[in-house]
């Protein structure tokens, strides 16, 4: 069965209050069930997890070579930042998307760069909690067609 890692990097275990102006009002719970119901529908499995600390997500990117087909990552403040995501995803050679809540490209000048576009099959910003569903989408399209 097709196996997706859906990661979730610092702060985003605040969505839903954390500047609802900007994130929305939903949870990082909601989005869970949400990614739960698709992947149900889809007839996959995924593995959703958040940390606040940069090791934690380069082990499970690390731990998904033998274990998922597809990685979705919204590193959050590490997309701009860390070299070691990067270097983690270049490691384990599994597909994976970069994901944000926000359309970073219409924030501040410090969220234009990202790290991990370098190595990212494509990039969804700016769909709010919509995103986590359409980049699955997205990845099931690529499994399916390579
Ligand atoms: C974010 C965008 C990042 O710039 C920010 O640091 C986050 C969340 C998003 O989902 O819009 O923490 O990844």
């Amino acid at each position: 069965m097709t196996s997706l890692l859906i990661l979730n990097g610092p702060n985003l275990n605040l969505l839903g209050t954390r500047q609802p102006e900007i994130y929305g009002h939903v949870t990082l719970q909601d989005v869970e069930k949400l990614c739960q119901d698709k992947a149900v529908a889809s007839n996959i499995q995924i593995q959703f997890e958040q940390s606040n600390h940069e090791g934690a997500l380069v082990d499970w990117i690390q731990a998904a070579k033998s274990k998922h087909d597809g990685i979705i990552l919204n590193a959050g403040a590490y997309t701009h930042t860390s070299i070691a995501l990067f270097d983690a995803l270049t490691a384990v050679e599994v597909p994976a998307i970069e994901l944000h809540v926000s359309n970073v490209f219409s924030r501040e000048a410090f969220r234009h760069h990202s790290y991990i576009s370098n190595i990212a099959l494509g990039v969804i910003c700016g769909f709010g909690a919509a995103g986590y569903t359409l980049a699955m989408d997205a990845m099931l399209g690529h499994l399916n067609s390579s």
